[in-house]
């Protein structure tokens, strides 16, 4: 479950609409606080009531940019915010806040960007005449509404309409696509390449998959499998099947084994993503000193000095669990790679002979394991 900060300076409605999608068991993600610049934010009253924290944080007329930046990262650390939703926030984040959370801050705007930026967009598009109007969720970059486009929604505009009625209906707009786009965030389905964004499409036969890995890992079902008797049960590293990669971001799909996998009632497991280590792809790494003892008895970090070596473990021994109860017969993981690796182990700089956490206990349970690097036949 990825935890969500939500940024806000007025009234609330896109707040509460991101609340009301996080009730639902399938969302994966939950809002963890809420902060406002306002003291007399309504949408303060609105986290109350739904008894998520929140805080105003001012920002006095002598106080830095940083400095303010620095005090609202520090209330977003304290419950362990991964992603940041800014909803009607009416300040431009600096390079400080960006230095923190960078690649993981979204914003509605009430247009169709480059179109109409900045403030009063709905009333800017009213002038201009649009005939389409809409809204658009982005990640945020230094500029004002500049960043990388997420999705955005639009509707055909009524000539009738005044500017507030041309408001209320981009608002309808902003209350569904918000609420979704965060959700496909958290799921992963974006990818940033060259400053564009690209949406993570699965083969129509791996669908089901991918919806059975976001279900699995994100809603905490456990997956069951319902393929008939005779199909093999195959468990494979999720990056495998094309889900970004927790580490580096990479798509690592393989072909070939994925085409030798197609009569195969597939289980994509990620332990990251299960632990809730998601966004952004943290840099896991093994701080033990001693090179044998990670192969033995990791502690594990995230790039912030967090230790994730239980919710890791925890995510890890779900995984076998699941293997058992769906009967899994064999398991393919990468060949490389801190939890999922078959053979090396990257440890400060190097990469070590020896299973990760991952492969070692599906090992310890009996499942046999291959190297996403064999030959798909063996
Ligand atoms: C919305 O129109 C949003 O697009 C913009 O600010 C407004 C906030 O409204 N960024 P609310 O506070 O969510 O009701």
């Amino acid at each position: 479950m990825i935890a969500v900060g939500v940024l806000v300076s007025g009234r609330g409605s896109n707040l509460a609409a991101l609340l009301d999608a996080s009730r639902a068991p399938e969302c994966p993600y939950s809002i963890a606080c809420v902060i406002s610049d306002q003291p007399s934010a309504l949408a303060l009253q609105t986290a109350s009531r739904a008894k998520i924290p929140s805080f105003c944080h001012e920002k006095a007329p002598s106080m830095k940019k940083a400095e303010y930046e620095q005090g609202l990262i520090g209330r977003l650390r304290e419950h362990g915010v991964q992603v940041v939703a800014l909803a009607g926030f009416m300040r431009i984040l600096g390079k400080t806040f960006l230095a923190e959370y960078g690649g993981r801050v979204l914003n509605i705007h009430p247009s169709l960007l480059p179109a109409f930026p900045g403030l009063h967009a709905q009333e800017q598009a009213h002038r201009a005449g649009v005939r389409h109007a809409g809204c658009t969720v982005h990640l945020v970059d230094a500029g004002m509404d500049t960043g990388p486009i997420l999705d955005q929604a639009c509707l055909r505009v009524d000539p009738a309409w005044d500017a507030q009625e041309l408001a209320a209906h981009i608002l309808e707009l902003e209350h569904r696509l918000y609420p979704e786009t965060l959700a496909r965030f958290c799921r992963g389905e974006f990818r940033l390449e060259e400053g564009r964004v690209r949406v993570f499409a699965p083969p129509a036969w791996l669908r089901p998959v991918w919806n059975r890995f976001a279900a699995s890992h994100f809603g905490r079902v456990t997956p069951v499998l319902s393929s008939p008797a005779g199909v093999p049960r195959t468990a494979v590293s999720a990056c495998l099947c094309g889900f970004p990669c927790r580490y580096d971001a990479q798509d690592k799909r393989n072909e070939s084994w994925l085409a030798h996998l197609q009569d195969h009632e597939l289980l994509p497991v990620c332990p990251e993503v299960l632990a809730g280590l998601g966004i952004p792809r943290p840099r896991i790494q093994y701080e033990n000193e001693n090179v044998n003892d990670i192969l033995q008895d990791p502690i594990i970090w995230d790039e912030t000095g967090m230790d994730v070596t239980v919710p890791l473990k925890d995510a890890v021994s779900r995984i076998v669990q699941w293997c058992r109860e769906n009967r899994v017969e064999r398991v393919i993981l990468k060949e490389s790679s801190p939890s999922c690796g078959v053979r090396r182990t990257p440890w400060r700089g190097r990469k070590v002979e020896g299973r990760g956490i991952l492969a070692a206990a599906l090992e310890r349970a009996g499942f046999p394991i291959v190297s996403s690097e064999a030959e798909p036949d063996s």
